[in-house]
């Protein structure tokens, strides 16, 4: 026989891995297991359970505990329990705790892999080779932060008890994603792995055991989407860390509105993969391959939309259908196998639905010819061409090996197709021209950039996405502070003086000549739409004049002028400190003007007026300083390459001022967020708005271009809550400090804008650790990863 006849003839033979330890281990538990409530076994208190099945085979695997009420409480009671014991140890001991659970998932690495193969469907050479590497990996980076606590996070503690639920296509993967930072940081957690893929979850509840964590710092619930939603809205967590898809992200966001819980959601995704006409082909259909078929396409971040330069779009798509017959679909315990089981009848049904509703809507479709597997829940690999933007199937996640093709011409219009989604998740980028590739990478509104690569992931590098995929960051510096909040005793809450409502008449002396100051829209005074006006009193109940009582519609001509000023954003930070020094110049000559109009509206000294005047001009200052320098981060990930961690800003941010120093917190609000590139649309203190009116004037003589600060009074509730609820708005801070923050939080969830909710009432504006800062600076901007590989 030749070689050639060698080569032809070959082919593969069948390579199992063993799974005799998975079946003895779950043999050992009878197949039955309780939840790990408290550092022990328990069964749940309804007695409901639920079976849980290998996807290759349908076979029952496990029956298992469904969390009910009692149970969450219980779990939530051990967490609080623990967490002064936990948060108490020196970071060093948490340090050894997460560094021994590291060594133990590596000890037990090849039974986790084959229980997740069993479990999931997915092939054994991922849950081998990749997703149990990283969970090592995981515990082992926040073994390291947890040891350094103390001098990389020094003014921060932990937030206390977390309530984490993740999904079933990475269950250990996003257990470690989620225990490791909690832990490291000092919580203690209580985690519902989902329905389908419990198994590995469990044996972690043991490594727990092992690693002699102590009782209640770790507990697992087991459960469908009640328990998730039992756990979620329970009053004694203190925050929510959710991955999983987005229509359950936005009921989460909902039923946690206003209860005060910090809140990380990774959602889903419909992630572009670009390849232009000088990529390397053959690297950017391997990349493909692990774009769309790694794990059965069950990938938040999969790389479902190719979007191909058309000069080669045809030869691509030829040599893509090629390699696509080459993949094998078959037992995920093959060691051989490309592609393995979907994870359950429900999500194939589902795959199988959106693809058939892309070929009514006019797409083509190719799988290769090969057969599936006789029994099991196996989808095809399957390509759609043809596939016009605005299809289902090129809008909505499929969670499937469906792959939808359209080409594009320029990188113009492939920045614009890649952005033509509702998520923003992750994108990958292919071109041998690194300038191109960079000059892409910052266009694209995601959260991770792959620039010839694809599916990178690092517990060093943050991970997380932009618009509907979501807010938070996981891994990396970014992801601790997810787990943490400033430590500062804050100031302790003044009580809040009720706004005055008693109409009065009598013109204050100061304002004899009565200005009526209008709204500030788009660089010019703009007279509100309602056509009414809002009476303002001094400290001493004087009229002082009257606001503009801004509505709907003037919120959103605010934030179409601030959508459009998006130069400021493409300006360098150099330019914008030019141009925030000149705003404080022109401030400080008017600081007697500034003085006389914060006594009349509040009645405090000359020396205070003086003083708040003196300090916002300093924070101006500082924010100036700042716009240059909030530098972002090189990673050097364990692979040939760089990460670049760049600091972006959100776009628009809807901002709400306190009534407390009305000048100096609107000044500390709108300083940080315009330093670095937003534009603003800012919503002055109701009791105090006029010095925040007379501000515009400032601008007008400053250089701020036209709709990069704009001013809208009125009712602060109302007007923040449609700030919060209109898409061309990318983020709300509110800091009126009353029930407002309950509507924000609940509007934002149409299209999950990050919010924050700040009492105002409760900081020291005039302290500098409170008032100004990274803190601010964090919140104004959110963090782009962008993957750069190098070598040949
Ligand atoms: P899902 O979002 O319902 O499930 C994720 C987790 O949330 C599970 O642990 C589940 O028990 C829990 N959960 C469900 N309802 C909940 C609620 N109301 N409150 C709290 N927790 C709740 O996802 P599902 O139904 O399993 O999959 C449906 C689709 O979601 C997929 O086809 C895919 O498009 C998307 N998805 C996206 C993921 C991602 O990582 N981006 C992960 C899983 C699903």
């Amino acid at each position: 026989m030749s070689v050639v006849e060698i080569y032809e003839s070959m082919d593969y033979g069948p390579a199992p891995e063993g799974r005799d330890h998975a079946d003895a281990w779950l043999a050992g538990h009878g197949a039955r297991f309780g939840l790990y409530i408290n550092g022990g076994w328990r069964k749940a208190r309804g007695g409901e359970s639920f079976d849980s099945h290998n996807p290759a085979d349908g076979a029952r695997l496990a029956t298992l505990a469904q969390a009910g009420k009692a149970d969450i409480d219980a779990a939530v009671r051990a967490a609080r329990a623990a967490q002064p014991g936990w948060a108490a140890l020196s970071g060093h001991a948490r340090a050894r705790h997460l560094y021994a659970l590291a060594r133990l998932v590596q000890k037990h690495a090849r039974l986790l892999a084959v229980l997740e193969t069993l479990d999931n469907g997915k092939p054994i050479r991922e849950s081998r080779d990749i997703d149990v590497p990283l969970v090592a990996r995981h515990f082992y980076h926040h073994a390291g932060w947890a040891q350094l606590m103390d001098s990389e996070f020094p003014d921060q503690a932990p937030l206390g008890v977390v309530g984490q639920v993740i999904p079933w296509n990475f269950p250990l993967l996003m257990l470690a994603w989620k225990v490791a930072p909690a832990l490291a940081a000092g919580n203690t957690t209580v985690l519902k792995p989902a329905e389908y893929t419990s198994l590995t979850a469990l044996r972690f509840a043991e490594l727990c055991d092992e690693a002699g964590l102590p009782p209640g710092v770790v507990n697992i619930v087991t459960g469908d989407g009640r328990a998730g939603e039992l756990l979620v809205g329970h009053a004694g967590i203190d925050k929510v860390a959710f991955t999983g898809s987005t229509e359950v992200g936005r009921q989460i966001r909902r039923a946690t509105a206003g209860q005060g819980k910090k809140l990380s959601l990774e959602l889903g995704g419909k992630s572009p993969f670009i390849v232009f006409d000088d990529a390397d082909v053959d690297g950017a259909i391997e990349g493909l391959v692990d774009a769309i078929w790694f794990n059965q396409g069950q990938v938040c971040c999969a790389g479902s939309r190719l979007l191909v330069q058309e000069s080669i779009a045809e030869a691509f798509l030829a040599r893509l259908k090629a390699r696509m017959a080459t993949l094998r679909v078959g037992d995920p315990l093959d060691k051989a196998i490309d592609i393995g089981a979907v994870v359950d009848p429900v999500q194939r049904e589902r795959i199988a639905a959106l693809v058939e509703q892309g070929v009514a809507e006019g797409a083509s479709m190719y799988q290769p010819p090969a057969p599936l597997p006789a029994q099991g829940c196996f989808y095809p690999p399957t390509l759609l061409t043809d596939v016009a933007p605005s299809s289902v199937v090129a809008q909505e996640e499929i969670f499937g090996p469906v792959l939808v093709a359209m080409s594009f011409r320029t990188p113009g219009e492939a920045v614009a197709l890649a952005n033509n989604s509702r998520y923003g998740l992750a994108a990958s980028v292919w071109s041998e021209n690194v300038n191109l590739a960079l000059d892409v990478a910052p266009q694209l509104k995601v959260g991770v950039v792959w620039v010839n690569s694809t599916n990178q992931f690092d517990a060093a590098c943050g991970f997380g996405g932009y618009r509907e995929s979501g807010f938070g960051r996981e891994g990396g510096h970014e992801g601790m502070r997810e787990y943490l909040r400033p430590a500062a005793p804050s100031k302790p809450a003044a009580k809040r003086k009720p706004a005055r409502r008693k109409t009065a008449s009598r013109p204050a002396a100061a304002t004899v000549v009565d200005r009526t100051p209008k709204l500030y829209i788009g660089g010019k005074q703009a007279r509100p739409d309602s056509g009414y006006s809002l009476a303002v009193q001094g400290a001493d109940g004087a009229l002082l004049g009257h606001v503009g009582e801004g509505n709907r519609k003037d919120i959103r001509n605010a934030v179409e002028a601030a959508a459009a000023a998006g130069g400021w954003t493409a300006a360098s930070g150099h330019n914008r400190a030019q141009v925030l020094y000149y705003v404080a110049e022109n401030l400080d000559a008017r600081r007697t003007e500034f003085r006389d109009r914060l006594r009349a509206m509040t009645g405090q000294t000359a020396a205070a007026a003086t003083r708040e005047v003196e300090a916002a001009v300093a924070r101006l200052f500082s924010y100036a300083a700042w716009a240059d320098k909030f530098d972002g981060a090189v990673h050097q990930p364990p692979l040939r390459g760089v990460v670049l961690a760049m600091n972006e800003p959100l776009g628009v941010v809807g901002i709400a001022c306190p009534d407390e120093a009305p000048l100096l917190a609107f000044v500390s609000l709108l300083a940080p967020a315009i330093a670095l590139g937003n534009r603003v649309v800012v919503v002055p203190s109701p009791v105090h708005p006029l010095a925040a009116t007379d501000f515009y004037q400032v601008l007008d003589t400053s250089d701020v271009p036209g709709g990069v600060v704009n001013i809208v009074t009125g009712p602060r509730r109302e007007l923040a809550a449609v700030l919060a609820a209109h898409d061309n708005v990318d983020a709300v801070w509110y800091a009126g400090g009353d029930d407002g923050g309950t509507q924000v939080e609940r509007a934002s969830a149409e299209d999950l804008k990050q919010t924050w909710l700040d009492d105002g009432s409760a900081r020291d504006w005039f302290d500098a650790r409170q008032g100004e800062g990274r803190g601010f600076l964090r919140r104004a901007a959110q963090v782009k990863n962008v993957w750069i590989p190098y070598g040949e």
